[in-house]
């Protein structure tokens, strides 16, 4: 059985439909990721889980049993919030301690688990030191310490690591994986960074206006992306406007406005005459000299329009025969000096065919 399931959930704010019949199931010991832009109902589903708002219909189940009328401090549910919310007149041990006070442990107990916790976060020797003398990553980690402490079926994590420098925060999320991993709680975490979602999770759920749009592995939201907003949300992907010409189970065969035909994977329900979009990421893309073109099948001549040096790759925007223009993701993995490409430089772009997909919605 789920550890937990969200049944046809909405929630509505005056005729505002914040969160719209949503279903997720969440197993035990995932590391389960809400994933969408600013305003699309994350913290208000996270807030029904965690029992501080009440959905206008649907159920929420956990371990089978519906919790949607138990108040917050009765469910095994604890949340960490960004804004850390730590008792500042408290030691870090004083407030990992607490949540087990509040359940009314045993003094022998409540030590040796704060000792457990504290070591869990890598804070042993901060147990006494007030909130004021930790670092912004220091003071995340004691959260997630009193978050645990209590063990917790359900450890619900609301944009955690939002307030950290770019640096601090990839070095956080590979603490928040191994403590995960660690203590094997369940984590529902709610981020808008699609490459934290992509980096820490079992699976995620990208959200839009209320909606889920698609429930997957990271590998599969980014190279099989459902429809145009996740392809868009995701990361950076080229857009094509198609339409298909024959359809089978294994392919595609579409029409380029302008370059002429492409080979796509097959996908359900696409029938030959559909119209939509033949998406593939710049990554996929490859840039040849002109001079290679006979050697390679599915090729689209154009000119280099643009580039831009990163350090460790190199996006090349090409402009193909038809105006659309196309971006290639090169990895300057090679020694010395990269630049490969100038502007204005005739080349070829190609990709695998199967590295493409078809949207048509
Ligand atoms: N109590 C409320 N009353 C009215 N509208 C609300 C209320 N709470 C949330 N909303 C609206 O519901 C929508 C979803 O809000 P929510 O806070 O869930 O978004 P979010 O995905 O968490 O966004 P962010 O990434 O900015 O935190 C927003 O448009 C918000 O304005
Ligand atoms: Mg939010």
């Amino acid at each position: 059985m789920a550890l937990l399931e969200i049944r046809d959930v909405t929630r509505r704010f005056g005729d505002f439909t914040a969160v719209n019949n949503v279903n997720i199931t969440i197993e035990k010991g995932e590391f389960f990721t809400l994933l969408g832009p600013s305003g699309c109902g994350k913290t208000t589903l996270l807030r029904m889980i965690a029992g501080f708002d009440l959905p206008d219909s649907g159920q929420i189940l956990l371990d089978g049993i519906n919790i949607v009328n138990m108040p917050p401090e009765k469910r095994p549910i604890h949340t960490v919030f960004q804004s850390y919310a730590l008792f500042p007149h408290m030691t870090v041990a004083g407030n990992i301690a607490f949540p087990l006070k509040m359940s009314g442990k045993m003094p022998d107990e409540i030590r040796s688990r704060v000792r457990e916790s504290l070591d869990n976060v890598h804070l042993s020797s901060f147990a006494n030191r007030f909130p004021h003398e930790l670092s912004g990553g220091q003071k995340q980690r004691v959260a997630f310490a009193r978050g645990l402490v209590n063990r917790p079926r359900l450890l619900l994590l609301d944009e955690p690591l939002g307030a950290l420098d770019a640096k601090l925060r990839e070095e956080m999320q590979i603490e928040l994986i191994n403590l995960q991993q660690e203590v094997g709680v369940t984590f529902v975490f709610v981020t808008h960074a699609q490459n934290e979602a992509l980096a820490l999770s079992h699976r995620i759920a990208v959200m839009n206006q209320g909606n889920i749009e698609q429930i997957d592995e990271p590998s599969k939201i980014y190279g099989f992306p459902r429809n145009r907003f996740v392809a868009n949300f995701i990361g950076k992907i080229n857009m094509m406007d198609v339409q298909v010409l024959e359809a089978t189970y294994s392919h595609l065969k579409l029409i380029v406005a302008g370059l002429g035909e492409v080979t796509a994977p097959g996908k359900e329900g696409v029938k030959a005459g559909d119209k939509g979009i033949m998406a593939i990421r710049p990554e996929q893309v490859q840039i040849l000299h002109h001079a290679e073109e006979a050697e390679v099948k599915g090729h689209f001549p154009g000119k280099v329009h643009d580039y831009l040096y990163v350090g460790n790759v190199t996006t090349y925007i090409v402009e193909l025969a038809n105006g659309i223009r196309i971006e290639a993701l090169l990895p300057n993995s090679t020694a010395g000096r990269a630049k490969f490409f100038e502007v204005g430089d005739s080349v070829v772009v190609t990709w695998q065919h199967d590295a493409s997909t078809f949207l048509n919605d």
